[in-house]
């Protein structure tokens, strides 16, 4: 699909979009399309249920007077409610519909509601990103019938009278839209061909580009430094282990301390020896979206030169069953030096996490870490696909952290820890052991977590179980089955309160 921007013309071919308030008020371009259309839209108005509410549509097909092929008034809602996400949700629910009825060109021409506080550039620019990700198709793996699955609309121009400012706030918003591509092509990608060190190879050649420094661990380095609570969960499988360093240093105060992310990338969970049934293994190539929204983030930082210092770690693995595979009663050393019982390898992803977060912590003295992974099922009973699991030692991190996500369209709902909570995870012979007691299984394997937290560094961690893929389409930015989630909520966190 081609992106554009202009400034406002007369549309000559393709759809036209114009927009239209609660109580059906015209915006100027509105009132322009009905003029140029001999009062078709008002007339249209009378025989429809179209209020100018969010999310309405009133189409006119092949009108006359005009040379577009339709005009659709879309209902904007209250001015005063009108932000970056509606607009973005605008364009993807828009270009869905354009799309499906073969439409090949959109040319969006939406006034910024008065008393909306979104400045006309920004407001394209949001318009330019919905499309993008709505546009987003995976079908690497398709032989035929591809016009079935493609996306019809090739081409969308955003007509603005702000047309600097538009490119301008583009150019941040499409780093962006890159890095979630990203995340939702590592998380669609099959796991035959996503190993861990095809995930590295393919993380390093990305990000390397854009000036972040990619380090990659193999199995033998990471023996050295004792991660012995990560590198049990590869052995069982043939494809090598491997951690994943990533720095974007674009702070001005080149030593400042970096920010962390760290991600569970588990290639594929079949449970280990701890077998998942057959209908539970599917969908575990996605085990890694953690891992694939860090990539996705230091992308998007890099790309809009983003003025702070971040580090990536992420802990690839294959979690597979074999005679060489860990067993349940086996206990494992950490690099932070902590013992664990691993009682069912299936809870494979904090033992990945533990030895990616001590090494974050030791080597770098962040300024926070926040991990991500599609950690437990449990957290899919509780939150559903809306709000992904927040956990955290640190309330204003927290804070910041929850105001992000509702910011840009990626909810997080706070869940408690506590000590009663940790004492779930006394083993009866290590430190601790890898699962709780059967109840409040998100919540436990948050406490173990935070067993491998140094120093009282500012932690949190999201549990994505419930939002890195989806059956269906949950939300009109987001049409494939990985989404890319975590990649706007952590540049939006850093944009706020990381840059300087
Ligand atoms: N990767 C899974 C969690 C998961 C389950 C994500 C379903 C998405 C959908 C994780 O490694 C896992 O298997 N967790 C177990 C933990 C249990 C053994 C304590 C779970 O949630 O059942
Ligand atoms: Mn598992
Ligand atoms: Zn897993």
């Amino acid at each position: 699909m081609q992106l554009s921007f202009a400034a406002p013309h007369s549309v000559e071919s393709g759809a036209w979009i114009v927009g239209a308030l609660e109580g059906s008020t015209f915006t100027p371009a509105a009132q322009q399309a009905d003029k140029a259309s001999g009062g078709a839209l008002t007339r249209g108005l009378k025989v429809s249920r179209f209020t100018g509410k969010s999310g309405q549509v009133l189409e006119l097909l092949a009108p006359a007077g005009v040379m577009a092929s339709r005009i659709l008034l879309v209902g904007l809602g209250k001015a005063a409610d009108f932000d970056g996400a509606k607009a973005e949700h605008l364009a993807a629910s828009i270009n869905g519909r354009l799309s499906s009825a073969g439409e090949k060109e959109a040319t969006y021409q939406i006034d910024v509601p008065k008393g909306a506080k979104l400045k006309p550039g920004a407001l394209a620019a949001h318009l330019a990103l919905g499309a993008r990700l709505k546009s987003y198709a995976f079908n690497q793996y398709r032989t035929k019938n591809l016009d079935e699955y493609e996306f019809k609309l090739k081409k969308v121009i955003i007509a603005t009278p702000a047309l600097a400012e538009a490119k301008k706030s583009w150019t941040s918003l499409e780093g962006i839209a890159n890095g979630i591509v990203t995340a939702r092509d590592l998380i669609n990608e099959p796991p035959n061909v996503l190993h861990p060190e095809e995930f590295a190879r393919r993380a390093k050649s990305l990000l390397t580009k854009l000036g972040v420094k990619v380090d990659i661990l193999g199995e033998a380095e990471m023996k050295k430094l004792g991660m012995g609570s990560l590198l049990g969960v590869g052995q069982g499988s043939d494809r090598e282990s491997q951690l994943v360093v990533m720095h974007w240093n674009g702070s001005r105060k080149k030593k400042d301390a970096p920010v962390a992310f760290v991600g569970k990338g588990v290639c594929f969970d079949s449970g280990g020896l701890s077998l998942k049934t057959g209908a539970g293994m599917m969908g575990m190539k996605g085990d890694m979206g953690g891992a694939a929204a860090v990539v996705g983030t230091l992308q998007a930082l890099a790309t809009r030169k983003a003025r702070v210092n971040a580090l990536g770690v992420i802990g690839l693995v294959e979690n597979m069953p074999d005679s060489k595979a860990q067993r349940p009663d086996d206990v494992v050393k950490s690099m932070s030096g902590q013992t664990i019982e691993v009682l069912n390898t299936d809870a494979e992803g904090r033992l990945v996490l533990a030895d990616a977060m001590t090494y974050a912590q030791r080597k770098y003295k962040p300024k926070f870490v926040i991990d991500l992974a599609t950690l437990t099922g449990a957290i899919i009973m509780a939150l559903g696909p809306e709000h992904a699991g927040l956990f955290s030692n640190d309330d204003k991190l927290s804070n910041r952290i929850a105001a992000a996500g509702k910011a840009v369209g990626e909810p997080v709902w706070r869940l408690p820890l506590g000590p009663n909570y940790d004492k779930m995870l006394r083993s009866k012979i290590a430190d601790m052991k890898n699962i709780g007691g059967g109840s409040a299984g998100s919540i436990t394997a948050a406490q173990f977590l935070q067993r491998f937290v140094e120093n009282k560094t500012p932690w949190a961690h999201l549990d994505i179980a419930g939002v890195a893929w989806q059956d269906g389409e949950q939300r009109a930015t987001a049409p494939s089955w990985g989404t890319g989630w975590g990649v706007r909520i952590l540049n939006q966190l850093v944009a706020e309160h990381y840059e300087d």
